[in-house]
């Protein structure tokens, strides 16, 4: 087969990897992670498996700066095959690390893998978690720091101490058993969460039956959070008692510095806040609710002052009211570039501003729930995602997508008069800039990621999204981010410069709604073959699907089963 003459190919290009520099400062941080069930945790105060690392739930910080190289050799422990995806990182030129189904081959049980790549050009708050198989709900999920590099100055005073706030809603049933039901049956897409969890742990109870979150701070000192939404369907306001948040970033944008009650983070996003602790000595309730959800339940942690005796008291700070989507959008819209902050940017490199981009490509994303052959989806233009077992990046590297995928058969401007499967792929233009549009269909808030890039987030809307609603984009200073929130019956638009080549996953963040086809893949391809562009495949390449020696031929679309 032509197989065996393009392996030899890979060979070649994985010698040459070592050859040209990785880096132009930075370290090489190792880390061994053995990935496993454990029943060390209960959450939700039922017994239950959580997904740990290292015996941690949440898994470790990955504390990096800005060139250095990660390196983390995945031990799967779990019964079943395993990827982690770096939700933010955006994998220059090396698309082969993102760790989705269609750019690797999944970590089989009883295996390890390693991962190695460059963070460039970035700084800011981003978490990992595992991307297959719905494997998210069970836990798996940590926190990464991206730091200025020591030359570039961060536009706030150091703070005291940083925290990771790793906040996401929480089913007390397993994970396995959710998916099952998700593929079968309508309803189990409405399943109401049963928590909502600060760092792996349940709410603050008088009780003191359950472990919650608490931090110890100093009266006076300033500190810096970094929150993530690390759950799979809700959307959640975020609040402490008493006591004023300055937004300072938001997923490697540096904000202009907004003082804020509470914050709206929308599923798979990131912020910094810093935190004055300027009360007297006492705990505080810090405040994690659900949107648009009438439900009790709710995150709830405590803010503790070192020499308080005084246990968090009082009534617990209210949010806004969980149904008002004008305070949501009003507030998304406050959220702005600082211009003059210095930080790694986005790309292109050194450049802010989107207010004469000359756009290359449109795309406009509807996403809806659909029935197809039975079979409760989510659909995109009325297509549902369906996952090969050979990843996209793969067939594509070795036979140029043929025999896996076929390009550009996905619709990105109309809607498909039937909703049908399908392995959407489509064309990213190298170097221009693209404009996605995404409209949502569905019932709750809706969150994208576009992995590879961050995109800038010019605009938020009502109703049907035109040519003429570009006249309300902010052209000037939207923040630049990888996760975007579209409110329900309305769209948001980004733009995004596509230089970095490689297989890009589009997504929803709503876990469910990728498990059941809300997603695609962007393919931004340069001709040019100079390794110095994008990377060859690592040396520890994996191959499965029609690629695993051991396999028989390709698989019959259907709906998703292996990955
Ligand atoms: C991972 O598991 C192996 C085998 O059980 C053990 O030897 C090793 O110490 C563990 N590593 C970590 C970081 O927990
Ligand atoms: C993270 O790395 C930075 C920069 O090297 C260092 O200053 C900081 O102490 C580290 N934080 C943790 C929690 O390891
Ligand atoms: C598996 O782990 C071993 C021991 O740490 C390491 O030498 C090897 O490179 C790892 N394998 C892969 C494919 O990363
Ligand atoms: C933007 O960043 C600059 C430079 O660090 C800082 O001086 C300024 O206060 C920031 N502006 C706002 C509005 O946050
Ligand atoms: C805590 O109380 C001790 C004793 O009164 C005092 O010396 C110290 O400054 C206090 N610490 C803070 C952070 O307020
Ligand atoms: C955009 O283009 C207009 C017209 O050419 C020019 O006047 C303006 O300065 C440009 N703005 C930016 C931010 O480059
Ligand atoms: C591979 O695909 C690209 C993009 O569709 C195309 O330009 C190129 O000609 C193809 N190469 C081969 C060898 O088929
Ligand atoms: C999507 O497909 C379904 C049938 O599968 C059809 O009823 C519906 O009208 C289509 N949506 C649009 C917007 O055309």
């Amino acid at each position: 087969m032509a197989c065996s003459s393009s392996l030899n190919w890979i060979l070649v290009w994985a010698a040459l990897l070592t050859a040209f520099a990785r880096r132009t400062n930075g370290i090489d941080i190792f880390m061994d992670w053995n990935v496993s069930f454990s029943n060390s945790f209960s959450p939700s105060s039922v017994d239950q498996q959580v997904i740990a690392i290292n015996g941690m739930f949440p898994g470790p910080l990955i504390n990096a700066t800005t060139n250095d190289v990660v390196h983390v050799n995945v031990f799967n422990f779990l019964d079943e095959p395993l990827l982690f995806t770096w939700n933010g990182i955006q994998q220059r030129l090396n698309s082969w690390q993102d760790g989705v189904s269609g750019t690797n081959c999944p970590i089989k049980p009883s295996t390890n893998w390693t991962y190695v790549f460059q963070i460039k050009d970035q700084i800011g708050s981003f978490f990992y978690f595992p991307s297959i198989n719905f494997q998210k709900a069970s836990g798996g999920y940590g926190p990464i720091r991206v730091n200025n590099r020591n030359v570039i100055a961060v536009p706030f005073l150091k703070p005291e101490a940083e925290f990771d706030l790793l906040i996401g809603d929480w089913y007390a049933g397993d994970y396995k058993y959710y998916r099952t039901l998700l593929g079968t049956e309508v309803s189990a897409f409405d399943v109401i969460p049963d928590a909502i969890l600060i760092n792996g742990k349940g709410p603050y109870a008088d009780s003191m039956s359950t472990a919650h979150e608490s931090f110890t701070v100093e009266k006076g000192k300033t500190y810096r959070f970094r929150i993530s939404n690390v759950g799979s369907t809700l959307s959640f306001n975020f609040r402490i008692q008493n006591h004023a948040m300055l937004l300072v970033e938001t997923e490697g944008s540096y904000t202009n510095q907004i003082t804020l009650n509470s914050l709206d983070v929308h599923v798979g996003q990131s912020y910094s806040v810093l935190v004055t602790v300027d009360q007297n000595d006492a705990d505080f309730y810090m405040v994690a609710s659900s949107k648009l959800l009438d439900t009790s339940i709710v995150g709830l942690g405590v803010l503790h002052y070192s020499n308080s005796t005084t246990p968090a008291s009082g009534p617990q700070p209210a949010g806004p009211d969980a149904f008002d989507l004008e305070f949501s959008v009003n507030q998304a819209k406050s959220i702005r570039w600082n211009l003059t902050a210095g930080a790694a940017r986005p790309n292109p490199q050194g450049t802010f501003a989107v207010t004469n981009v000359t756009l290359s490509q449109t795309f406009i994303l509807h996403s809806a729930r659909a029935e197809i052959n039975g079979a409760p989806r989510l659909v995109v233009n009325n297509v549902s995602y369906y996952t090969p077992n050979t990843p996209l990046k793969l067939a594509d590297h070795l036979t140029n997508g043929s025999g896996v995928y076929t390009l550009d058969q996905f619709p990105v401007q109309s809607v498909n008069a039937e909703a049908a499967y399908g392995i959407s792929v489509v064309t990213g233009n190298h170097k221009g800039w693209i404009e996605l549009v995404f409209k949502n269909n569905l019932d709750g808030i809706d969150s994208w990621h576009l992995d590879g890039f961050s995109f800038f987030v010019v605009g938020f809307g009502n109703g049907d999204w035109t040519p003429d609603s570009r006249k309300t984009y902010n052209v000037i200073d939207p923040v630049s981010r990888s996760s975007t929130q579209v409110y329900p019956g309305g769209w948001t638009a980004v733009y995004a410069f596509l230089d970095n080549p490689g297989m890009w996953n589009l997504r929803s963040q709503n876990l469910k709604n990728w498990y059941l086809g809300q997603e695609l893949y962007i393919r931004v391809y340069d001709p040019d073959p100079n390794p110095a562009k994008e990377h060859p495949p690592p040396e520890n390449l994996l191959l499965c699907g029609i690629f695993d020696p051991s396999n028989a031929p390709a698989p019959a679309p259907g709906p998703k089963t292996g990955l």
